[in-house]
């Protein structure tokens, strides 16, 4: 038997429909897993495609054609440490790892310089899309040596999602620059899923819409400016009843988030390079808030009298719009952070490429995504977003709109950490003058940190502030 091009380690959910992407595109692949069954899965549901599976680690390295191509889709983590180590001594030189899970950036650093020492080349890249994703189009960010890249192109080009016939994947840049924008786009997720519910919120607790009116308002947004992945599955829960009760199911789910840690990374990485992403940390944050709910019901108790104070005149344009901005302003926040990465770890990133690759795909794909995408594309050189005509408008457009959804849910008593967040540093940019010069002053009395002015040039020092 011939040889199969490419080898998958770890046969869940995403491994399992990769290589059966894969091997639906007419590319011969071989699956391994320590689980028999989910191997004879991969059997099953592969029958009449070029696929096969190893019976062990060694079966499974001599099916691989070579040089050897084998991804990992393994949890992200101390697994994928475990997997090499098993692998490496079976290896030979130019053999390829390609780690798809969403590993820490730091880690596939480290991983890229060990396996390089040994002859071995490996590769991190971003998967998106979940398990629709994998099995029919994802948006794939790769990242590592160009020449390998170029080695598994092909087969990325195959699997991944296509807009206008253009696929969603691109080479990043070297090191771990597509576990990095693998890492931001799930950032701006966090900040995109945590919009959405303070609208849900909103409509749900200030309105007083069932859940099913919510859905058919998502629904409408999503055929116009807000169209995108995440509006149109929010329509999609929002209408599912649950089989027992035969209430909404949303209604009857834990308000409580999970997370594995992308979205707290990014945060992470945007406080050490010194980029604001507010809204990614506000969503953070309202995840954290959201898994402390036994102490969320001792507060409530406590604090349960009517402290609210209703006030406005919100009507669905204006959240619809709110609702674009915010999304403008957590792309924003999220390509800041690529491009500041890009200069401090060498990426070279392509942020117009980015836009475009996740235009499908990927979970935050969006018909903005196109308007992004020209943004970085006419070279204005724009430092954010924010500078660039269309999306400005945009922003513009909301900017009311966000401004009554943040008082109607300050009066209301309903939280909208981020929305409140995408106001403020948006009201913080198009300040002229912040209050900055007051903590200047305060940093300079207790501790001689010093101070410049506004009316000359150099560095002063106030030893006197109390005479
Ligand atoms: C994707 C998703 C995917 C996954 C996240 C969820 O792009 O397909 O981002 O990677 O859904 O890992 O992350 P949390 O568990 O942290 O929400």
């Amino acid at each position: 038997m011939t040889k199969a091009h490419f080898g998958m380690i770890g046969l869940g959910t995403m491994g399992r429909n990769f290589l059966l992407n894969i091997a639906e595109h007419g590319i011969s692949g071989v699956g391994y897993d320590l689980d028999a069954a989910k191997r004879q899965l991969l059997l099953d549901e592969g029958k009449g495609m070029p696929l096969d599976v190893g019976s062990d680690l060694g079966d499974f390295l001599a099916k691989l054609e070579s040089p050897r191509n084998i991804m990992l889709l393994v949890p992200a983590g101390p697994i994928v440490d475990k997997v090499i180590a098993d692998l490496v001594p079976h290896l030979d030189e130019d053999d390829l790892i390609i780690d798809g899970g969403n590993s820490h950036f730091t880690d596939t650093d480290r991983r890229i310089a060990e396996l390089d020492a040994k002859g071995i080349g490996f590769m991190g890249i971003g998967v998106s899309g979940g398990e629709e994703g994998a099995r029919h189009g994802a948006s794939i960010m790769p990242g590592g040596k160009r020449e390998h890249y170029d080695r598994i192109e092909a087969t990325l080009q195959a699997v991944a999602a296509k807009v206008d016939g253009e696929p969603c994947v691109a080479y990043m840049g070297s090191g771990s620059a597509g576990h990095f924008v693998k890492m931001v786009h799930n950032g701006i997720e966090y900040a995109m899923m945590q919009l959405i519910s303070e609208v849900y919120d909103h409509l749900r607790q200030v309105v007083e819409m069932p859940a099913g009116e919510i859905a058919d308002v998502f629904a409408k947004w999503d055929r116009g400016e807000l169209d995108s992945f995440l509006i149109e599955i929010t329509a999609t829960v929002l209408r599912k009843k649950d089989r027992g009760t035969g209430r909404h199911l949303v209604d009857e789910i834990l308000d409580t988030a999970g997370q594995k840690g992308t979205g707290k990374w990014t945060s992470q990485a945007a406080m050490d390079l010194g980029i604001p992403v507010p809204t990614i940390d506000s969503a953070v944050s309202m995840r954290q808030i959201s898994s402390q709910n036994k102490l969320r019901g001792q507060i409530a108790a406590r604090f349960d009298v009517d402290l609210t104070h209703h006030h406005s005149s919100l009507d669905l344009d204006d959240i619809e719009h709110a609702l674009t901005a915010a999304f403008v302003i957590s792309y924003a926040q999220g390509l800041s952070l690529l491009a500041a990465a890009s200069a401090e770890f060498d990426y070279n990133l392509d942020l117009a490429k980015i836009a475009r690759i996740w235009r499908g795909g990927c979970i935050i794909r969006s018909k903005m995504l196109t308007d992004i995408a020209a943004a970085f594309s006419s070279n204005s050189g724009h430092e954010t977003l924010l500078l660039d005509a269309v999306l400005a408008r945009k922003v513009e457009h909301g900017a009311i709109g966000i401004r009554k959804m943040v008082s109607s849910a300050v009066g209301h008593g309903v939280p909208a950490m981020c929305f409140a967040s995408v106001l403020s540093y948006f009201d913080a940019f198009r300040s002229q003058r912040l209050p900055a010069n007051l903590i200047q002053a305060q940093r300079d009395y207790f501790g001689a940190h010093t101070y410049q002015r506004i009316d000359k040039e150099g560095t002063f020092h106030t030893d006197d502030w109390e005479a």
